[in-house]
């Protein structure tokens, strides 16, 4: 039997609830028909943001959400997005599909979108084609209350009070999209860049440096080397393909293999976190500086007949598992890694939510995010896992992740069983501790299984399959591919 042992006296602090954090770019039908449909539409809005959506994201408690990009941050010039919207600037966006953006979706309507979802808002700004002075203009239209001709623009935009935003980003993946810098010279950018981005009032900005992807290791470190007391956080990006670059495979036509693959090729972003981790130890050994993976997700060919710009892409119960996987890896290292977020909030790569018109489906991916919205700003509770292998002959891996938190006197266990065909009997132990009771939720399917318009068999359902044995520990007989979220209250 599979072991799993819970000691809420040895944790590694709090998970932070911005690792469940989302991502919204200018790209496809992320922002224009899947977050936003103007005040003019049909489908039921507030200020022009869907309610469904925001309702949608209101239930899996959605932290944060990044925007404007991506590499769309890096063309886009916040001025264009201000004032009346008919004279706002148009643009072809060059990066996703060769659209025309109207603008018509600009600062004021992102801070709306974040009230309405009651989340933080996360500015990634211009710096690959952008100058020190844009930005450092953009934090002082935001954030400040001083009778400045910037701050007027605001006050004539309808807004008196500053929005006081926190999460700055200066730049995005300056290695590729932002500007195909060296890391030396984006570490000059970066210190010169946030030198201006000025503190108002008591809004201290929380400035973020662009990071690596996945293993540039020496991205990170001459970035830290360089650039570490001038920086809160730094990035990192990783995506799960189940192919290459050229050819990432089909979202929903796999096989045992991919599926195993995919698993396997999620299951690295530990060993990315891990090694980065130890690279900002060696300049931040406290720890003062998080890590910040601000893109992550599984990446596809786009679905047949889709705009290829436009990265849309179904979401089956493999996806649920690669979000369980990921999740419970930033939870076990909630001491460095201190935000998240997920690509994309909707209709774009691993998206929680589709749209079509006015219809919406919530993908397996979503219900991972509710199964785990009781560790936002948990105590991280250490957890030892002792399973079974799975995989096949080129990938395996241990059949289970897990990851656990605490908080007031109820300890949250998230597991997934990652075997496409076997279930998991797993006992669950907690030291030291007697049990008041136990309730448990689970997500499961067949691996293809997703969530379509007009047909949703893959839902979060309660989970009884378990027994609280005499010794005290808590038994589970997890079906195979499946997610649960188990809870204990504690005597
Ligand atoms: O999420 C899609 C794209 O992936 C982003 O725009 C970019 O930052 C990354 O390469």
């Amino acid at each position: 039997m599979n072991r799993i042992t819970l000691d809420v006296n040895r944790s590694k602090g709090t998970i932070n609830k911005n690792i469940y954090g989302h991502f919204s770019e200018h790209l496809g039908r992320c922002i224009y028909q899947g977050l936003y449909v103007g005040e003019e539409s049909n489908i039921p809005n507030v200020k022009g943001m869907r309610t469904d959506v925001v309702e949608a994201l209101k239930k899996i408690k959605a932290p944060l959400l990044r925007w404007p990009g991506g590499c769309f941050a890096d063309e886009y010039h916040w001025q264009d997005g201000i004032g009346p919207k008919e004279s706002r600037k148009r643009m072809v966006n060059t990066n996703w599909g060769g659209v025309v953006e109207d603008n018509s979706f600009g600062t004021h309507e992102f801070m709306e979108l974040c009230q309405q979802i009651g989340c933080e808002p996360y500015i990634n700004a211009n710096v690959g084609s952008g100058t020190v002075r844009e930005m450092a203009e953009w934090v002082e239209y935001l954030n400040s209350e001083g009778d400045s001709s910037v701050v007027q623009q605001r006050w004539k935009n309808g807004r008196k009070e500053p929005f006081n935003v926190k999460y700055w980003g200066v730049g995005n993946e300056s290695w590729g999209c932002g500007g195909n810098m060296r890391p030396e010279y984006y570490a000059d950018e970066f210190r010169r860049y946030q030198t201006y981005c000025r503190n108002y009032g008591k809004n201290k900005l929380y400035r973020i440096a662009c990071g690596p992807t996945d293993r540039d290791y020496n991205w990170m470190e001459v970035l830290m080397q360089r650039a570490a007391p001038y920086m809160d956080a730094i990035t990192l990006h990783y995506y799960t393909l189940c192919g290459d670059w050229q050819k990432k495979g089909s979202a929903t036509e796999f096989d045992t293999a991919d599926y195993y693959k995919v698993l396997s090729r999620a299951a690295d972003m530990d060993t990315f976190v891990t090694n980065h981790d130890k690279i900002m130890d060696k300049y931040d050994p406290d720890k003062r500086i998080g890590l910040i993976v601000d893109e992550w997700g599984t990446w596809y060919d786009v679905e047949p007949g889709t705009n290829p710009g436009f990265l849309y892409q179904q979401n089956t119960m493999r996806d649920a598992m690669v979000a369980a996987i990921t999740l419970n890896i930033f939870n076990r290292h909630c001491d460095r890694v201190v935000m998240a977020n997920l690509a994309q909030t909707v209709n774009v790569l691993q998206a929680v939510i589709l749209t079509e018109g006015d219809q919406m489906v919530l993908t397996p991916t979503y219900y991972v995010f509710d199964l785990y919205k009781a560790h936002q700003d948990a105590k991280e509770v250490d957890c030892f896992v002792i399973c079974n292998e799975t995989g096949d002959e080129t990938h395996k891996m241990g059949q289970l992740t897990a990851s656990a938190s605490e908080k007031e006197g109820k300890v949250t266990l998230t597991v997934a069983n990652l075997s496409a065909d076997e279930k998991a009997e797993t006992a669950v132990a907690i030291r030291d501790k007697e049990i008041a009771g136990v309730s448990a939720r689970i997500l499961n399917g067949e691996m293809h299984q997703y969530n379509d318009f007009g047909k949703t068999p893959v839902e979060v359902q309660p989970f009884t399959d378990y027994e609280v044995l005499a010794n005290g520990e808590i038994k589970l007989n997890l079906p195979p591919c499946s997610v649960a979220e188990v809870t204990v209250c504690l005597k």
